[in-house]
């Protein structure tokens, strides 16, 4: 089976989906690899995740790192969420096709770059952690997240 059950289950039943309408955070990135989007929304109290939705223009890989990623960061201090990498929630779905690796990126991505949008709008300094590539020119275009 090319799939994990977990990532079947997370594809058909992804938790967490749809958008916070006043939202503390929201970040939206795109993959460079396959052109697909991913939009992340957080909800901030005292520096703790209390909620978190997502939306996406992606594959069924991305829809299910995006909910694992969803899972793993509500409820916790944004230091914490600030770590996660897409490995980790790879791991978590038992694992996914080494091709399709690139599509976990998103959820990662659209996480740090909704934690950045936080921070801006506190005025407070973005982190370096939560830098992406594309911040410095690197993805181009083809990446919105700032
Ligand atoms: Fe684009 Fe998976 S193919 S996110």
């Amino acid at each position: 089976m090319l799939y994990t059950e977990k990532v079947m289950d997370h594809f058909e039943h992804p938790r967490n989906v749809g958008e916070i309408e006043n939202a503390d955070g929201v970040g939206q990135v795109g993959n460079p690899k396959c052109g697909d989007i991913m939009k992340m929304y957080l909800k901030i109290d005292d520096g703790v995740i209390t909620d978190v939705k997502f939306k996406t223009f992606g594959c069924g890989s991305a829809i299910a790192t995006s909910s694992m990623a969803t899972e793993l960061i509500k409820g916790k201090p944004i230091e914490e969420a600030m770590t996660l990498t897409n490995a980790a929630v790879a791991e978590a779905l038992d694992g996914l096709p080494a091709y399709k690796m690139h599509c976990s990126v998103l959820a990662e991505e659209a996480i740090k770059a909704a934690l950045a949008d936080y921070y801006r709008r506190q005025g407070r300094p973005v982190p370096e952690s939560l830098r992406l590539p594309c911040e410095d020119g690197e993805h181009g275009s083809c990446c919105s997240c700032h």
